[in-house]
């Protein structure tokens, strides 16, 4: 028996601030999605990150299919996750907007596949475009991973009931 038998047909619409007001419980960090197209830097914020699997290394991201930015990042089949560190709000609510030079003023690093390093991030993932699949209003991209590390030991910068959070004081 598949699982969809096994679950009782919710039927309705779901109410969307209600929708955003329970996923908001959940709390996640945040990215910075980076690739270089056509010579020029891009990124944007991305708080649905996860990883997928070990062997093969695979993450998963789902950009929105409003996003000016996935489109450029998809045609050059590369990029790289910048993980955001607690000092990071301005940098995240930067990358956050759409047009304009987002890497106006940001001495960026460069990834082993080319792609902008942010200063600070706490860890980064370089990965080419493995898959993408159709996800509503949103994509679903999966990443191979090719090159990765962690380097810094800072907090991460979370985000939680739609609000910038922090890990507490140990
Ligand atoms: C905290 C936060 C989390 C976000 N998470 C996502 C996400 O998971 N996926 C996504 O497509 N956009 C996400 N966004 C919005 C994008 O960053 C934004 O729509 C995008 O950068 C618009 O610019 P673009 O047109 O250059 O893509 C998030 C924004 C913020 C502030």
């Amino acid at each position: 028996m598949s699982l969809a038998n096994t679950v009782p047909h919710m039927g309705g619409d779901i109410d969307p601030r209600k929708f955003r007001d329970v996923l908001g419980q959940f709390c996640t960090g945040l990215t910075v999605v980076t690739s270089m197209t056509d010579g020029a830097p891009t990124g944007f914020t991305c708080q649905s990150f996860s990883s997928l699997s070990l062997d093969p290394p695979l993450v998963v991201l789902c950009p929105s299919k409003s996003s000016t930015t996935w489109p450029r990042i998809r045609n050059s089949g590369r990029f790289c996750i910048n993980i955001l560190a607690d000092h990071h709000e301005t940098l995240s609510d930067r990358f956050a907007v759409s047009g304009g030079d987002k890497f106006t003023d940001i001495e960026f690093g460069s990834s082993p596949n080319g792609s902008p390093l942010l200063p600070d991030a706490l860890a980064w993932l370089d990965c080419t475009l493995h898959a993408e699949y159709d996800g509503g209003d949103h994509s679903i991209v999966v990443g191979r991973v090719h090159a990765l590390d962690a380097v810094s030991d800072s907090r991460p910068l979370l985000f939680h009931r739609g609000r910038y959070a922090r890990t507490a004081e140990q």
